[in-house]
Protein backbone atom coordinates (compact mmCIF):
# COMPACT_ATOMS: atom_id res chain seq x y z
CA UNK A 1 0.00 0.00 0.00
CA UNK A 2 1.40 3.47 -1.28
CA UNK A 3 1.35 5.93 2.47
CA UNK A 4 0.61 9.18 0.59
CA UNK A 5 -0.01 10.72 3.83
CA UNK A 6 3.56 10.20 5.03
CA UNK A 7 5.00 13.24 6.54
CA UNK A 8 6.72 15.06 4.24
CA UNK A 9 5.26 13.15 1.05
CA UNK A 10 4.71 16.05 -1.87
CA UNK A 11 0.40 16.63 -2.07
CA UNK A 12 1.15 18.04 -5.89
CA UNK A 13 4.10 17.00 -7.17
CA UNK A 14 5.70 14.00 -8.72
CA UNK A 15 7.13 10.97 -6.44
CA UNK A 16 7.70 7.54 -6.79
CA UNK A 17 4.96 5.15 -4.52
CA UNK A 18 7.72 3.82 -2.87
CA UNK A 19 11.55 4.02 -2.74
CA UNK A 20 14.43 5.77 -4.14
CA UNK A 21 14.09 7.89 -7.00
CA UNK A 22 16.68 10.42 -8.84
CA UNK A 23 16.86 11.65 -12.29
CA UNK A 24 13.77 12.03 -14.64
CA UNK A 25 13.56 10.06 -18.00
CA UNK A 26 12.57 9.08 -21.22
CA UNK A 27 9.71 11.88 -21.11
CA UNK A 28 7.73 11.75 -24.13
CA UNK A 29 4.04 13.36 -25.31
CA UNK A 30 2.11 10.09 -27.35
CA UNK A 31 -1.27 9.52 -28.49
CA UNK A 32 -2.88 11.85 -25.96
CA UNK A 33 -0.61 10.38 -22.59
CA UNK A 34 2.45 11.90 -20.96
CA UNK A 35 5.06 9.77 -20.10
CA UNK A 36 7.51 10.07 -16.88
CA UNK A 37 10.22 8.05 -16.52
CA UNK A 38 12.72 7.96 -13.68
CA UNK A 39 15.56 6.42 -12.22
CA UNK A 40 14.83 4.06 -9.18
CA UNK A 41 15.91 1.79 -7.20
CA UNK A 42 13.33 -0.78 -6.19
CA UNK A 43 14.96 -2.60 -3.55
CA UNK A 44 16.01 0.24 -1.20
CA UNK A 45 15.70 4.18 -0.27
CA UNK A 46 18.62 5.09 -1.10
CA UNK A 47 20.79 5.36 -4.73
CA UNK A 48 21.81 1.28 -5.99
CA UNK A 49 21.15 -0.50 -9.35
CA UNK A 50 19.04 1.37 -11.47
CA UNK A 51 15.74 0.68 -13.11
CA UNK A 52 13.20 2.67 -15.08
CA UNK A 53 10.32 3.25 -12.79
CA UNK A 54 7.26 4.55 -15.04
CA UNK A 55 3.96 6.90 -14.63
CA UNK A 56 1.51 7.90 -17.04
CA UNK A 57 -0.51 11.28 -16.86
CA UNK A 58 -2.94 12.84 -19.15
CA UNK A 59 -2.79 16.48 -17.34
CA UNK A 60 1.32 16.56 -16.00
CA UNK A 61 -0.70 17.07 -12.40
CA UNK A 62 -2.29 13.59 -11.71
CA UNK A 63 0.14 10.17 -12.38
CA UNK A 64 -0.32 6.42 -13.20
CA UNK A 65 2.40 4.32 -11.50
CA UNK A 66 2.80 1.86 -13.61
CA UNK A 67 5.50 0.48 -11.81
CA UNK A 68 9.29 -0.69 -13.43
CA UNK A 69 9.71 -0.17 -17.33
CA UNK A 70 13.44 -1.68 -17.76
CA UNK A 71 15.23 -3.46 -15.04
CA UNK A 72 19.08 -4.39 -15.59
CA UNK A 73 20.20 -7.09 -17.96
CA UNK A 74 23.09 -8.61 -19.30
CA UNK A 75 24.11 -5.35 -20.63
CA UNK A 76 24.05 -3.58 -16.84
CA UNK A 77 22.11 -1.06 -14.91
CA UNK A 78 19.41 1.18 -16.63
CA UNK A 79 21.08 4.80 -16.16
CA UNK A 80 19.06 8.34 -17.54
CA UNK A 81 18.23 8.60 -20.81
CA UNK A 82 15.09 9.74 -23.20
CA UNK A 83 12.40 8.47 -25.38
CA UNK A 84 10.99 9.25 -28.88
CA UNK A 85 8.28 8.65 -31.28
CA UNK A 86 9.73 6.85 -34.01
CA UNK A 87 6.68 8.13 -36.04
CA UNK A 88 7.97 7.19 -39.95
CA UNK A 89 9.40 3.87 -38.21
CA UNK A 90 12.90 4.90 -39.27
CA UNK A 91 14.07 1.92 -36.97
CA UNK A 92 12.10 -0.99 -38.28
CA UNK A 93 11.02 -2.13 -34.91
CA UNK A 94 7.04 -0.89 -35.72
CA UNK A 95 5.50 -2.90 -39.07
CA UNK A 96 5.30 0.67 -40.43
CA UNK A 97 3.47 2.56 -37.63
CA UNK A 98 4.52 4.62 -34.93
CA UNK A 99 6.18 3.59 -31.62
CA UNK A 100 7.90 3.97 -28.99
CA UNK A 101 11.88 3.77 -28.73
CA UNK A 102 13.98 4.36 -25.09
CA UNK A 103 17.55 5.28 -25.63
CA UNK A 104 19.31 5.41 -22.20
CA UNK A 105 22.83 3.97 -21.45
CA UNK A 106 23.63 0.77 -19.87
CA UNK A 107 26.02 0.87 -17.18
CA UNK A 108 28.29 -2.08 -16.62
CA UNK A 109 32.02 -3.33 -15.58
CA UNK A 110 33.60 -4.48 -18.70
CA UNK A 111 33.75 -8.19 -18.00
CA UNK A 112 37.81 -8.58 -18.79
CA UNK A 113 39.35 -5.30 -17.50
CA UNK A 114 36.95 -5.08 -14.65
CA UNK A 115 36.68 -1.47 -15.71
CA UNK A 116 33.48 0.80 -15.36
CA UNK A 117 31.78 1.35 -18.95
CA UNK A 118 28.84 3.20 -20.04
CA UNK A 119 26.98 2.58 -23.46
CA UNK A 120 24.30 3.46 -25.39
CA UNK A 121 21.12 1.37 -25.58
CA UNK A 122 17.40 1.05 -27.17
CA UNK A 123 14.56 -0.61 -25.86
CA UNK A 124 10.96 -0.20 -28.02
CA UNK A 125 7.02 -0.69 -27.18
CA UNK A 126 4.34 -2.01 -29.34
CA UNK A 127 1.84 -0.87 -27.01
CA UNK A 128 2.21 2.56 -25.69
CA UNK A 129 4.59 2.27 -23.39
CA UNK A 130 2.58 -0.50 -21.25
CA UNK A 131 5.36 -3.05 -22.12
CA UNK A 132 9.37 -2.89 -23.43
CA UNK A 133 11.77 -4.84 -25.31
CA UNK A 134 15.26 -4.56 -25.31
CA UNK A 135 16.49 -4.36 -28.84
CA UNK A 136 18.76 -7.49 -29.40
CA UNK A 137 21.35 -5.73 -31.84
CA UNK A 138 22.34 -3.44 -27.64
CA UNK A 139 24.30 -1.23 -27.16
CA UNK A 140 24.37 0.44 -30.33
CA UNK A 141 26.76 3.56 -29.47
CA UNK A 142 30.15 2.83 -27.25
CA UNK A 143 33.34 4.54 -26.40
CA UNK A 144 35.17 2.79 -23.97
CA UNK A 145 37.62 5.35 -23.30
CA UNK A 146 35.40 7.36 -21.89
CA UNK A 147 34.18 6.57 -18.08
CA UNK A 148 31.46 9.19 -17.92
CA UNK A 149 29.58 8.53 -20.79
CA UNK A 150 26.21 8.80 -20.74
CA UNK A 151 22.28 9.80 -20.78
CA UNK A 152 21.54 10.67 -24.35
CA UNK A 153 18.79 12.80 -25.27
CA UNK A 154 17.63 11.95 -28.81
CA UNK A 155 15.42 14.43 -31.01
CA UNK A 156 14.29 14.65 -34.55
CA UNK A 157 16.77 17.48 -36.49
CA UNK A 158 13.17 18.61 -39.08
CA UNK A 159 16.34 20.52 -40.90
CA UNK A 160 18.44 17.58 -41.95
CA UNK A 161 15.90 15.00 -41.54
CA UNK A 162 17.67 12.65 -39.38
CA UNK A 163 17.68 11.94 -35.30
CA UNK A 164 20.41 13.64 -33.20
CA UNK A 165 21.80 12.53 -29.86
CA UNK A 166 23.14 14.77 -27.61
CA UNK A 167 25.36 13.00 -25.14
CA UNK A 168 27.53 13.89 -21.49
CA UNK A 169 30.84 13.00 -22.25
CA UNK A 170 32.88 13.62 -19.10
CA UNK A 171 33.86 17.49 -19.68
CA UNK A 172 31.81 17.76 -22.71
CA UNK A 173 29.02 16.90 -24.68
CA UNK A 174 28.83 15.28 -27.98
CA UNK A 175 26.69 15.06 -30.68
CA UNK A 176 25.80 12.02 -32.66
CA UNK A 177 23.45 12.03 -35.69
CA UNK A 178 21.06 8.64 -37.21
CA UNK A 179 18.69 7.55 -39.76
CA UNK A 180 17.52 4.79 -37.75
CA UNK A 181 18.28 5.02 -34.30
CA UNK A 182 20.60 2.36 -34.11
CA UNK A 183 23.55 3.56 -36.15
CA UNK A 184 24.77 6.51 -34.50
CA UNK A 185 27.83 8.70 -36.31
CA UNK A 186 29.89 11.65 -34.25
CA UNK A 187 29.01 14.62 -35.13
CA UNK A 188 31.18 17.20 -33.28
CA UNK A 189 31.90 18.12 -29.14
CA UNK A 190 31.34 21.34 -27.47
CA UNK A 191 32.15 22.68 -24.21
CA UNK A 192 35.54 21.24 -22.81
CA UNK A 193 36.29 24.92 -22.27
CA UNK A 194 33.23 26.69 -21.56
CA UNK A 195 30.29 27.39 -18.90
CA UNK A 196 30.90 25.28 -15.50
CA UNK A 197 33.15 22.65 -14.93
CA UNK A 198 32.49 22.90 -11.05
CA UNK A 199 31.39 18.93 -11.48
CA UNK A 200 30.73 16.31 -14.18
CA UNK A 201 28.62 17.03 -16.88
CA UNK A 202 25.51 15.00 -17.02
CA UNK A 203 22.05 14.65 -18.48
CA UNK A 204 22.25 17.19 -21.29
CA UNK A 205 19.47 18.45 -23.59
CA UNK A 206 18.88 20.56 -26.74
CA UNK A 207 15.73 22.14 -27.29
CA UNK A 208 14.45 24.80 -30.27
CA UNK A 209 12.56 27.76 -28.49
CA UNK A 210 10.80 30.75 -29.87
CA UNK A 211 12.63 34.23 -28.86
CA UNK A 212 10.14 36.38 -26.97
CA UNK A 213 6.93 33.95 -28.48
CA UNK A 214 7.68 34.89 -31.90
CA UNK A 215 7.06 32.73 -34.62
CA UNK A 216 10.07 33.95 -36.90
CA UNK A 217 12.88 33.92 -34.33
CA UNK A 218 14.76 30.83 -32.52
CA UNK A 219 17.50 30.10 -30.57
CA UNK A 220 18.58 27.18 -29.19
CA UNK A 221 18.99 25.51 -26.03
CA UNK A 222 21.47 23.30 -24.52
CA UNK A 223 20.77 22.32 -20.77
CA UNK A 224 23.80 20.71 -19.03
CA UNK A 225 23.58 19.36 -15.58
CA UNK A 226 27.18 19.25 -13.38
CA UNK A 227 27.65 16.63 -10.57
CA UNK A 228 28.10 17.69 -7.17
CA UNK A 229 32.00 18.13 -5.68
CA UNK A 230 32.88 18.28 -2.40
CA UNK A 231 34.30 21.80 -2.86
CA UNK A 232 31.54 23.52 -3.87
CA UNK A 233 29.03 24.05 -1.40
CA UNK A 234 25.82 24.65 -3.72
CA UNK A 235 26.21 20.65 -5.10
CA UNK A 236 24.51 19.56 -8.33
CA UNK A 237 23.39 22.31 -10.37
CA UNK A 238 21.99 22.76 -13.89
CA UNK A 239 23.76 25.22 -16.34
CA UNK A 240 22.45 26.35 -19.50
CA UNK A 241 24.04 27.79 -23.09
CA UNK A 242 22.21 30.01 -25.95
CA UNK A 243 23.56 29.73 -29.34
CA UNK A 244 23.00 27.75 -32.76
CA UNK A 245 22.95 24.08 -33.73
CA UNK A 246 22.51 23.63 -37.44
CA UNK A 247 22.07 19.49 -37.07
CA UNK A 248 25.59 19.17 -36.60
CA UNK A 249 27.14 21.49 -33.83
CA UNK A 250 26.30 24.02 -31.72
CA UNK A 251 27.83 27.11 -31.50
CA UNK A 252 27.20 29.08 -28.11
CA UNK A 253 26.44 33.29 -27.65
CA UNK A 254 28.08 33.70 -24.94
CA UNK A 255 31.36 34.30 -24.29
CA UNK A 256 32.98 30.73 -23.25
CA UNK A 257 33.42 31.87 -19.69
CA UNK A 258 29.09 32.73 -19.23
CA UNK A 259 27.57 30.96 -16.79
CA UNK A 260 23.66 31.11 -17.30
CA UNK A 261 22.22 28.88 -14.41
CA UNK A 262 18.78 27.45 -14.92
CA UNK A 263 17.49 27.81 -11.14
CA UNK A 264 19.19 29.26 -8.38
CA UNK A 265 18.11 27.19 -5.63
CA UNK A 266 19.61 23.97 -4.42
CA UNK A 267 17.02 21.23 -5.50
CA UNK A 268 16.82 20.90 -9.40
CA UNK A 269 18.69 18.61 -10.94
CA UNK A 270 18.82 16.44 -14.19
CA UNK A 271 16.10 18.34 -15.60
CA UNK A 272 15.11 17.95 -19.53
CA UNK A 273 12.05 18.37 -21.40
CA UNK A 274 9.23 16.51 -23.11
CA UNK A 275 10.04 15.09 -26.59
CA UNK A 276 7.29 14.99 -29.34
CA UNK A 277 4.35 18.05 -27.68
CA UNK A 278 2.66 19.56 -30.21
CA UNK A 279 1.67 22.71 -30.58
CA UNK A 280 2.37 25.72 -28.61
CA UNK A 281 4.47 23.49 -25.68
CA UNK A 282 6.20 21.79 -28.21
CA UNK A 283 9.84 21.64 -27.02
CA UNK A 284 9.03 23.70 -23.60
CA UNK A 285 7.80 21.74 -21.34
CA UNK A 286 10.41 20.80 -18.35
CA UNK A 287 10.30 18.44 -15.19
CA UNK A 288 13.68 17.76 -12.54
CA UNK A 289 14.65 15.66 -10.45
CA UNK A 290 13.76 18.21 -7.07
CA UNK A 291 16.81 16.95 -4.90
CA UNK A 292 21.09 17.39 -4.68
CA UNK A 293 23.53 14.86 -4.12
CA UNK A 294 24.77 16.90 -1.71
CA UNK A 295 22.60 14.92 0.37
CA UNK A 296 19.76 13.37 -1.65
CA UNK A 297 20.43 10.05 -0.27
CA UNK A 298 19.92 11.40 3.48
CA UNK A 299 16.61 13.63 3.06
CA UNK A 300 14.31 12.59 6.20
CA UNK A 301 11.57 10.43 4.34
CA UNK A 302 10.89 7.13 5.21
CA UNK A 303 9.19 4.68 1.85
CA UNK A 304 10.02 6.45 -0.61
CA UNK A 305 12.46 9.38 -1.47
CA UNK A 306 12.61 12.53 -3.74
CA UNK A 307 10.17 13.59 -5.72
CA UNK A 308 10.45 16.19 -8.94
CA UNK A 309 9.87 20.00 -9.43
CA UNK A 310 6.97 21.25 -11.15
CA UNK A 311 6.84 20.64 -14.25
CA UNK A 312 7.42 23.87 -15.94
CA UNK A 313 7.05 25.71 -19.43
CA UNK A 314 10.39 27.28 -20.49
CA UNK A 315 10.49 30.37 -22.69
CA UNK A 316 13.90 32.42 -24.03
CA UNK A 317 13.47 36.30 -23.56
CA UNK A 318 15.63 38.63 -24.47
CA UNK A 319 17.11 41.79 -22.33
CA UNK A 320 20.04 43.85 -22.18
CA UNK A 321 22.44 41.15 -21.15
CA UNK A 322 21.33 38.71 -23.87
CA UNK A 323 18.80 36.16 -24.22
CA UNK A 324 17.45 34.24 -21.04
CA UNK A 325 15.42 31.08 -20.00
CA UNK A 326 12.53 32.07 -18.22
CA UNK A 327 10.59 29.18 -16.33
CA UNK A 328 6.53 29.21 -15.18
CA UNK A 329 5.23 25.98 -14.21
CA UNK A 330 2.28 24.67 -16.31
CA UNK A 331 -1.39 26.09 -16.18
CA UNK A 332 -2.43 23.04 -15.69
CA UNK A 333 -1.73 23.33 -11.84
CA UNK A 334 -4.46 26.28 -11.56
CA UNK A 335 -7.24 23.18 -11.41
CA UNK A 336 -5.77 22.61 -7.72
CA UNK A 337 -6.91 25.59 -6.58
CA UNK A 338 -9.17 25.87 -3.70
CA UNK A 339 -11.10 28.86 -1.70
CA UNK A 340 -9.31 32.03 -2.42
CA UNK A 341 -7.98 34.50 -0.70
CA UNK A 342 -6.78 38.38 -1.52
CA UNK A 343 -5.45 41.39 -0.25
CA UNK A 344 -4.19 44.56 -2.26
CA UNK A 345 -3.61 47.88 -1.63
CA UNK A 346 -2.35 48.36 1.82
CA UNK A 347 1.01 49.32 3.27
CA UNK A 348 3.39 46.91 4.37
CA UNK A 349 4.87 48.40 7.63
CA UNK A 350 7.56 47.17 9.53
CA UNK A 351 6.47 45.06 12.45
CA UNK A 352 3.32 44.34 11.13
CA UNK A 353 1.73 41.47 9.74
CA UNK A 354 -1.62 41.45 7.37
CA UNK A 355 -1.00 37.60 7.19
CA UNK A 356 -1.39 36.86 10.73
CA UNK A 357 -4.84 35.10 10.29
CA UNK A 358 -4.23 33.02 6.90
CA UNK A 359 -2.43 29.90 7.22
CA UNK A 360 -1.11 27.23 4.87
CA UNK A 361 0.87 23.84 4.82
CA UNK A 362 0.24 23.58 0.61
CA UNK A 363 -0.88 26.73 -1.55
CA UNK A 364 0.39 28.90 -4.04
CA UNK A 365 0.85 32.46 -3.48
CA UNK A 366 1.22 35.39 -6.22
CA UNK A 367 2.07 38.56 -5.41
CA UNK A 368 3.12 41.63 -5.89
CA UNK A 369 5.14 44.37 -3.72
CA UNK A 370 6.13 47.63 -4.18
CA UNK A 371 9.30 47.75 -2.87
CA UNK A 372 8.78 51.51 -1.61
CA UNK A 373 10.90 52.89 1.43
CA UNK A 374 11.63 49.49 2.38
CA UNK A 375 14.82 48.21 2.88
CA UNK A 376 13.93 43.92 2.92
CA UNK A 377 10.64 42.90 1.97
CA UNK A 378 9.85 38.88 2.63
CA UNK A 379 7.58 36.02 2.91
CA UNK A 380 7.97 33.77 5.86
CA UNK A 381 6.24 30.70 5.36
CA UNK A 382 5.35 27.11 6.90
CA UNK A 383 6.13 29.45 10.31
CA UNK A 384 5.60 28.17 13.97
CA UNK A 385 7.18 29.73 16.84
CA UNK A 386 10.62 27.50 16.10
CA UNK A 387 10.20 27.19 12.31
CA UNK A 388 9.48 29.18 9.12
CA UNK A 389 10.89 29.57 5.54
CA UNK A 390 12.12 33.46 4.70
CA UNK A 391 11.17 34.39 0.82
CA UNK A 392 13.21 38.06 0.89
CA UNK A 393 14.21 40.70 -1.00
CA UNK A 394 16.74 43.21 -0.47
CA UNK A 395 16.57 46.52 -1.99
CA UNK A 396 20.31 47.77 -2.03
CA UNK A 397 21.22 43.97 -2.78
CA UNK A 398 19.16 43.88 -5.52
CA UNK A 399 18.88 40.12 -4.67
CA UNK A 400 16.03 37.76 -3.66
CA UNK A 401 17.00 35.09 -1.59
CA UNK A 402 15.58 32.11 0.28
CA UNK A 403 16.09 31.31 3.98
CA UNK A 404 16.01 27.58 4.80
CA UNK A 405 18.02 27.45 7.70
CA UNK A 406 15.11 27.00 10.70
CA UNK A 407 12.81 25.45 8.03
CA UNK A 408 12.53 22.32 9.82
CA UNK A 409 14.51 19.21 10.02
CA UNK A 410 18.39 20.07 8.51
CA UNK A 411 20.75 18.55 10.40
CA UNK A 412 20.96 15.06 7.94
CA UNK A 413 23.22 17.39 6.24
CA UNK A 414 25.66 19.90 7.11
CA UNK A 415 25.34 22.21 3.68
CA UNK A 416 21.38 21.64 3.60
CA UNK A 417 21.15 24.87 6.27
CA UNK A 418 21.53 27.66 4.16
CA UNK A 419 20.36 30.97 2.56
CA UNK A 420 21.13 31.91 -1.20
CA UNK A 421 19.93 34.13 -3.93
CA UNK A 422 20.44 35.52 -7.02
CA UNK A 423 19.85 38.58 -8.77
CA UNK A 424 17.11 40.25 -9.77
CA UNK A 425 16.41 43.21 -11.21
CA UNK A 426 12.14 44.79 -10.27
CA UNK A 427 10.54 46.32 -12.83
CA UNK A 428 9.76 49.40 -11.71
CA UNK A 429 10.25 49.07 -7.97
CA UNK A 430 7.91 46.18 -8.19
CA UNK A 431 8.33 42.39 -6.82
CA UNK A 432 6.81 39.98 -8.88
CA UNK A 433 6.87 36.77 -7.08
CA UNK A 434 4.35 33.18 -7.93
CA UNK A 435 5.67 30.80 -5.41
CA UNK A 436 4.31 26.99 -4.24
CA UNK A 437 4.65 25.11 -1.46
CA UNK A 438 4.16 21.80 -1.02
CA UNK A 439 4.69 19.24 2.07
CA UNK A 440 8.55 19.52 1.85
CA UNK A 441 9.58 21.75 -1.05
CA UNK A 442 9.49 25.67 -2.21
CA UNK A 443 9.68 27.12 -5.66
CA UNK A 444 9.61 30.85 -6.46
CA UNK A 445 9.33 32.16 -9.38
CA UNK A 446 10.11 35.93 -9.57
CA UNK A 447 9.42 38.40 -13.05
CA UNK A 448 7.40 35.97 -15.31
CA UNK A 449 10.04 33.26 -14.45
CA UNK A 450 13.34 35.09 -14.94
CA UNK A 451 14.81 34.02 -11.46
CA UNK A 452 14.05 31.38 -9.81
CA UNK A 453 14.45 29.00 -6.92
CA UNK A 454 13.56 25.40 -5.97
CA UNK A 455 14.39 24.32 -2.78
CA UNK A 456 13.53 21.20 -0.41
CA UNK A 457 12.52 22.30 3.39
CA UNK A 458 10.96 19.46 5.50
CA UNK A 459 8.82 21.72 8.15
CA UNK A 460 6.95 19.84 10.68
CA UNK A 461 3.42 19.48 10.09
CA UNK A 462 2.13 22.29 12.53
CA UNK A 463 4.05 24.88 10.61
CA UNK A 464 1.32 26.49 8.99
CA UNK A 465 1.72 30.01 9.92
CA UNK A 466 2.22 33.15 7.31
CA UNK A 467 4.25 36.82 7.32
CA UNK A 468 4.24 39.34 5.40
CA UNK A 469 7.11 41.77 6.50
CA UNK A 470 8.85 44.66 5.83
CA UNK A 471 12.23 46.05 7.07
CA UNK A 472 13.63 49.61 7.41
CA UNK A 473 10.45 51.41 5.72
CA UNK A 474 6.98 50.82 4.41
CA UNK A 475 6.52 49.07 1.15
CA UNK A 476 3.25 48.69 -0.86
CA UNK A 477 1.25 45.84 -1.23
CA UNK A 478 -0.22 45.98 -4.64
CA UNK A 479 -1.82 42.28 -4.57
CA UNK A 480 -1.25 39.12 -3.32
CA UNK A 481 -3.66 35.67 -3.62
CA UNK A 482 -3.53 32.84 -1.24
CA UNK A 483 -4.80 29.56 -3.16
CA UNK A 484 -4.91 26.34 -1.29
CA UNK A 485 -3.75 23.45 -3.48
CA UNK A 486 -5.29 20.12 -3.28
CA UNK A 487 -3.91 17.05 -3.04
CA UNK A 488 -3.37 15.43 -6.21
CA UNK A 489 -4.21 12.06 -4.01
CA UNK A 490 -7.84 13.36 -3.10
CA UNK A 491 -9.83 11.03 -5.29
CA UNK A 492 -7.66 7.90 -2.93
CA UNK A 493 -8.65 9.78 0.09
CA UNK A 494 -6.27 12.17 1.48
C1 LIG B 1 22.52 12.22 -12.79
C2 LIG B 1 23.07 10.83 -12.98
C3 LIG B 1 23.19 10.50 -14.44
C4 LIG B 1 23.14 8.99 -14.43
C5 LIG B 1 22.15 8.73 -13.33
C6 LIG B 1 22.42 7.46 -12.57
O1 LIG B 1 21.86 12.44 -11.62
O2 LIG B 1 24.31 10.72 -12.30
O3 LIG B 1 24.34 11.03 -15.04
O4 LIG B 1 22.72 8.47 -15.65
O5 LIG B 1 22.21 9.82 -12.46
O6 LIG B 1 21.36 7.19 -11.68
Amino acid sequence: MIDYREKYRPQFHFSPPSKWMNDPNGMVYFDGEYHLFYQHHPDGTTWGPMHWGHAISKDLIHWEHRGIALKPDRNGVIFSGSAVVDRDDTSGLFSGKPGLVAIFTHADNDPETNRSRQRQSLAYSLDKGRTWTMYEGNPVLCNEQIPDFRDPKVFWHEAKQRWVMVLAAGDRVQFYASANLKEWSFESEFGAAEGSHDGVWECPDLIELPVDDRVDRTKWVLIVSIGDHPQFKEGSRTQYFVGDFDGSAFVNDAAPDTILWLDHGRDNYAGVTWSDVHGEDNGKLFIGWMSNWKYANLTPTVSWRSAMTLPRVLRLKSGSSGIRLTQMPVSELSRLRGQTQSWSETAIRPGGNMLEDASGDRFEIECEIDMGAAREVGLKLRKSEREETVVCYDAAEGTLSVDRRNSGEHDFHEAFACKHGASCVLDGGRLKLRLFVDNSSIEVFANGGEVVLTNLIFPDLSSTGLELYAIGGDAKLVSLTLHPLNSIYSAVGV
